[in-house]
Order: structure tokens, then C-alpha cells, then sequence
């Protein structure tokens, strides 16, 4: 038996536009109209059934939750707040700190107010002083029981799938664009820390640790020109925003999920030089088809702890699993990876697995199933057989 860490972090993550239900103010709701794609809709109903997500929660024997604030719900139009809203995250932060667990709040996870989106959104520069305005109305309201931030979710993912690839909102293909939101999303993070830490002084609060979660994926080369390949697009999806706002991270939030090795294959498969290789022989997460290779968490945390020697929480990790046939394995494997980083020195002070219940999974919508639980007909979150397995490794902070 393998034991992690003192006071290490077990949790869940979550995000808000996947779980709460009814955010019709967003700019996704609008995205899923527009490409008829599978809606949303009353999701997990965790706006409602908030209380059945803490029984799960405490089921799971998690001691930390990450979630985050539906800006498009608790800002419905430019300046004017919802008070129920805000009610509903104080009542949940109260209620998951009356139960020991402690929260992760996460303030951007990719659903944007539609009255911001109309004006452009992040490629807007106003939209640093938005974000300040809604940080600060959200910390001077939750603040005095919050400890940890997440400002942003995975820049990177929300700019490249919004603004090269068009498959997120507001789906355009402009790498001129994608620099343009990219810089804003950093001014964005660091107006918001600093703000955040601004409130903390006022009243006295003692000083919260803040971050971003990084979606870094892990690139490897078949052969010598890929892996000068593999250093500009590291360098692009890995590194560089972390670079530009390292001041101000307090940790570093890491997601982790993607394996891509890398061949020099000139016009093949519509690609220009370069494609990713199908390995035939790792097992995929089902629906997605994404390659399974837990050494990647080893490989990531390793090196962006060798980068930048500073905490690393492993914010999200996690498998679409239908039939919750892989799922533990996958677990498993990750934290024995994970525990490895440990062993040789990394500073790593907690893992959330993605997710709590299946959920909806963005323009894949209900079909991927990513839940430690699965929902009802009673709304009840039921653990399936990989949720009772991680809530033996949090009760016991250890690894069999
Ligand atoms: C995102 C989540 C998403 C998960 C699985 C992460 O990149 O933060 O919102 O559901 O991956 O695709």
C-alpha cells in the first residue's frame, strides 16, 4: 500500500454550464441552437439539487470540490447581479465547509454571458475589465470561505476550439484572433488576482492561493523532425501562457487527459507535414476515442514541476467511460504515475477527477459519460463501481 501525502486533496471537479441546468443567458445555449447540436438543458439539475450533489460528494469521502460560478447566471446583463444566484453558491460553499470539504471556485468555465459574447467576447479588451468587475463582486461576496481560485479554465482549449478550430463558440478560424483572446484571457487572470488578493487585505482574510487550470497535453516525436515540431507546438500549448502569468499563480492547476505522438508525414490525411499517430494496440476512452496512456501524468507533472517549482494540483483527470468498464484501471494507473512524480520530488498537493456525475459533455453532449456516478430517475447519484473505488483511496489516502 502506497500512502500520498499529508493533508493531500482528494476531489471532484465540475464546472457549471455542465452541471446546474437552465443557463439559458449563455453564450452556449446559443451555440447549440445554432448547430443543433444536443442541448444542455436542465443538466445534472444541480442548481436545484444541490443537496444531493454534497450527499455524493460525502459518499465519495472527498475532502475538496471543485466547481465554478455561471457568470452568465450571477451577471444575466452588464452590471446587474441576481441575488438568487448568489445565494445559491453561498448556501452550496457554506454546506460543503459544514461537511469538511473544501471548495475550489472556479470563476471562467468556457460558458460566457451572452451580453459579453455580443460584444466579442474575450477578443473584446473590455473584457478585462468585466472580468475584474465580476471577480470582485464574487470575492467580496464569497470570499471570507473560499481558499483556493481558479480564475480560468484551460485558455488554451477555450481559445483554439473557439477561434482556430470554430467547433466552440463563436467558432471562427483566425490565428490572428486566437492571439487576440489569448493576450486578453492573460491580462484577464492576472487583473483578476491581483483584485482577488485586494479584497483578502481589505478584510483582513488570510491569503488565498490562486491559479488557472492548464490543459497541457502530452507531445512525444516519432522522429527527428517531429520533435523540432513538438517544440514549437509545446511551446504554444503548454508553456507559453504559463510563462506570461507565472507571477501571479500561486500553484499550478494541471488537467490532464491528452497522449499525442507525433510523425513527420508530408500531405497525408489532409495534414500538412505533421499528423498524430493511431496507435492500435492503447485502449480509448469509448465515445471519444481518445488514446489511454496514464504515463502522461507522470510525464507532465515531472516536467512542468522541473519547469517551475511550484505547488501542482492536478485539477481535473478523467475517462469516457459508458459502461464504467475502465474506469478504476484508469484510475489506478494515473494515481501509481502520479504517486512516481511524488516519489522523485514533486510537489503535488491533490487530484480532482473529472467528474462527479455524467454530465454534459459540450458539443458531445449527453453521449460521454465521464461520472464517478450516474443519475436516477430520482435524481439521486448513484457511485458506480469506480466511485466506490476512489472513495477508498480518499477515506484512506492511499493506493492499494
Ligand atoms: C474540461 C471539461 C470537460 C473535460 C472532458 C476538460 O478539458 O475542462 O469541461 O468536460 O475536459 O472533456
Amino acid at each position: 500500500m502506497k500512502k500520498f501525502p499529508k493533508d493531500f486533496k482528494w476531489g471532484v471537479s465540475t464546472s457549471s454550464y455542465q452541471i446546474e441546468g437552465g443557463n439559458n443567458n449563455s453564450d452556449w445555449a446559443l451555440w447549440e441552437e445554432k448547430r443543433g447540436i444536443e442541448k444542455a438543458g436542465i443538466a445534472c439539475d444541480s442548481y436545484r439539487k444541490y443537496d444531493k450533489d454534497i450527499e455524493a460528494l460525502e459518499k465519495l469521502n472527498v475532502n475538496a470540490y471543485r466547481f465554478s460560478i455561471e457568470w452568465s447566471r450571477i451577471e444575466p446583463k452588464d452590471g446587474e447581479w441576481n441575488l438568487e444566484a448568489l445565494e445559491y453558491y453561498k448556501d452550496l460553499i457554506k454546506k460543503l465547509k459544514s461537511k469538511g470539504i473544501e471548495p475550489f471556485v472556479t470563476l471562467f468555465h468556457f460558458s460566457l454571458p451572452l451580453w459579453i459574447s455580443e460584444q466579442k467576447g474575450f477578443e473584446n479588451k473590455k473584457s478585462i475589465q468585466y472580468f475584474k468587475r465580476y471577480t470582485e463582486f464574487i470575492v467580496e461576496n464569497l470570499g471570507a470561505d473560499v481558499n483556493f481560485w481558479i480564475t480560468i479554465n484551460e485558455p488554451v482549449i477555450f481559445a483554439s476550439l473557439g477561434y482556430l478550430d470554430a467547433e466552440w463558440p463563436p467558432g471562427k478560424r483566425s490565428y490572428r484572433k486566437y492571439l487576440k483572446v489569448i493576450k486578453n484571457l492573460e491580462q484577464s487572470h492576472i487583473i483578476s488576482y491581483k483584485k482577488i488578493n485586494e479584497v483578502y487585505k481589505k478584510y483582513g482574510w488570510s491569503k488565498p492561493a490562486i491559479s488557472m487550470s492548464f490543459n497541457n497535453s502530452n507531445f512525444e516525436a516519432k522522429d527527428f523532425l517531429s520533435r523540432i515540431y513538438i517544440g514549437i507546438v509545446k511551446y504554444i500549448f503548454n508553456y507559453s501562457v504559463i510563462n506570461k502569468v507565472i507571477n501571479y499563480l500561486d500553484f499550478i492547476g494541471l488537467n490532464v487527459y491528452f497522449y499525442n505522438e507525433i510523425e513527420f508525414a508530408p500531405f497525408k490525411e489532409g495534414n500538412l507535414f505533421f499528423r498524430k499517430v493511431k496507435h492500435d494496440n492503447l485502449e480509448k476512452a469509448d465515445v471519444l476515442g481518445w488514446e489511454i496512456y496514464p504515463k502522461i501524468m507522470y510525464n507532465l507533472v515531472t516536467d512542468i514541476y522541473k519547469r517551475y517549482k511550484k505547488d501542482i494540483y492536478i485539477t481535473e483527470n478523467g475517462i469516457s467511460d459508458t459502461d464504467d468498464s475502465r474506469r478504476e484501471k484508469y484510475i489506478k494507473d494515473n494515481l501509481r504515475y502520479l504517486l512516481k512524480s511524488i516519489d522523485e520530488g514533486a510537489s503535488v498537493k491533490g487530484y480532482f477527477h473529472w467528474t462527479l456525475s455524467d454530465n454534459f459533455e459540450w458539443v458531445n453532449g449527453y453521449k460521454a459519460k465521464f461520472g464517478l456516478c450516474y443519475i436516477d430517475s430520482s435524481s439521486e447519484r448513484v457511485l458506480k463501481k469506480s466511485g466506490e473505488y476512489y472513495a477508498k483511496i480518499a477515506q484512506t489516502n492511499s493506493l492499494n
